[in-house]
């Protein structure tokens, strides 16, 4: 590239099925020049998320992601020229930069980040994975010391913090992720209690072993299949955290919705209730001082895949769709 230039990669078209590189393209154009309140960012890391593949599919939480425009996607940037008050050049901030190499951005939403090392943590578990998991669980979940607490995608950025976080509270906790390896690095590595291999083939029943007593706290990251094998074996008054629905996203949806709603919901008394974390931004700052206390006290381990070179990001937000990543996935840009 030259050095003036600003790589972007659009999304070249919207996909019906599968994603796949070729829904990408990749352009070249000048480096923007920040207007009056705005500040230039030079993008360092590119968050990868499940729900990238979402905002393709139309508007959710955020408007959808139309096709040849800069694909959306939160960054980890540094400001390197400034016209807002509020920021000065060298400071660290997030925002949906999109997958490019530099954005002017409006400073007047932007918060100026704390300089920790390494710097990766503040996308990961002091990002939105690890507030997500802190509040989908500690506020939505509910979780009692004793309760058994199931989690699926659960060797991903969010599941596997929501894992630890539910170790650290005292439960007893089982993982549902895809592949022996992933199971065996979440009991091995990660403290699960027990973990379930989705790809196995008998999905109902390796969850009946691994939690006899039925489950206290479903955490779904997941939707369709795995939701519907939870369901049964929930206790009474037992709670369900929904947040997000990854087998859903990429692909045709699911010919039915899991079976066993609304009536399994009533006799079981369950409560199951939608989140998007940031509805709890005004207690960000006890959610990252406790965070910070279990990672420096060894209790909460931080898993993160750096993929290397923006030209890479469309192939690393496919694998993380089928299931590459362990923990927290991003690109060095
Ligand atoms: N509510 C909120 O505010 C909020 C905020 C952030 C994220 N989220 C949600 O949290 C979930 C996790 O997102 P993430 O970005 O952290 O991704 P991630 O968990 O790091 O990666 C996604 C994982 O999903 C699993 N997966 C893919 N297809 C699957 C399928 N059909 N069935 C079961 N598992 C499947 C894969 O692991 P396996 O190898 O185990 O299949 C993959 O590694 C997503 O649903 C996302 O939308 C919600």
């Amino acid at each position: 590239m030259s050095a003036n230039a600003n790589r972007q990669i659009l999304l070249a078209e919207k996909p019906t099925g599968k994603l796949m590189p070729d829904h990408f393209r990749m352009v070249e154009g000048a480096i923007p020049e920040p207007k009056d309140g705005e500040v230039l960012l030079r993008v360092r890391y590119i968050s990868l998320d499940a729900a990238n593949r979402a905002w393709m599919q139309g508007a959710t939480y955020r408007s959808a992601v139309e096709a040849n425009s800069v694909m959306a996607g939160g960054g980890l940037a540094e400001v390197v020229a400034t016209k807002s008050p509020r920021l000065a050049v060298g400071d660290i901030v997030f925002c949906d930069t999109g997958w490019q190499d530099y954005a002017a951005v409006p400073g007047k939403h932007l918060t100026k980040l704390p300089k920790l090392e390494p710097t990766t943590h503040l996308l990961s578990i002091y990002g939105v994975a690890g507030l997500t998991a802190y509040f989908g669980l500690l506020d939505i979940g509910k979780p009692k010391t004793g309760d058994t607490v199931v989690v699926s995608a659960a060797a991903g950025s969010v599941g596997s913090i929501v894992g630890q976080i539910a170790k650290i509270k005292g439960c007893r906790v089982v993982g549902i992720a895809g592949g022996k390896e992933k199971c065996d690095w979440l009991t091995s590595e990660l403290g699960f209690d027990a973990a379930v291999d989705y790809k196995d083939g008998a999905l109902f029943k390796a969850l009946k072993a691994a939690a006899p007593d039925g489950i206290d706290v479903y955490f779904d990251n997941v939707g369709g299949d795995i939701l519907e094998a939870c369901l049964p074996q929930m206790k009474n008054h037992g709670r369900i955290a929904c947040c997000g629905a990854v087998s859903q996203y990429d692909g045709a949806p699911s010919p039915h919705g899991p079976r066993g709603l609304p009536g399994l919901i009533v006799v079981k008394r369950l409560i199951m209730q939608g989140f998007i974390v940031t509805d709890f931004m005004d207690r960000r700052d006890q959610a990252i001082a406790d965070l910070l206390s279990w990672v420096s006290s060894g209790r909460l381990k931080v898993q993160e895949d750096i993929i290397d070179g923006l030209e890479n990001t469309p192939r690393a937000l496919i694998g993380l769709l089928a299931g590459e990543n362990r923990g927290k996935r991003m690109v060095k840009v």
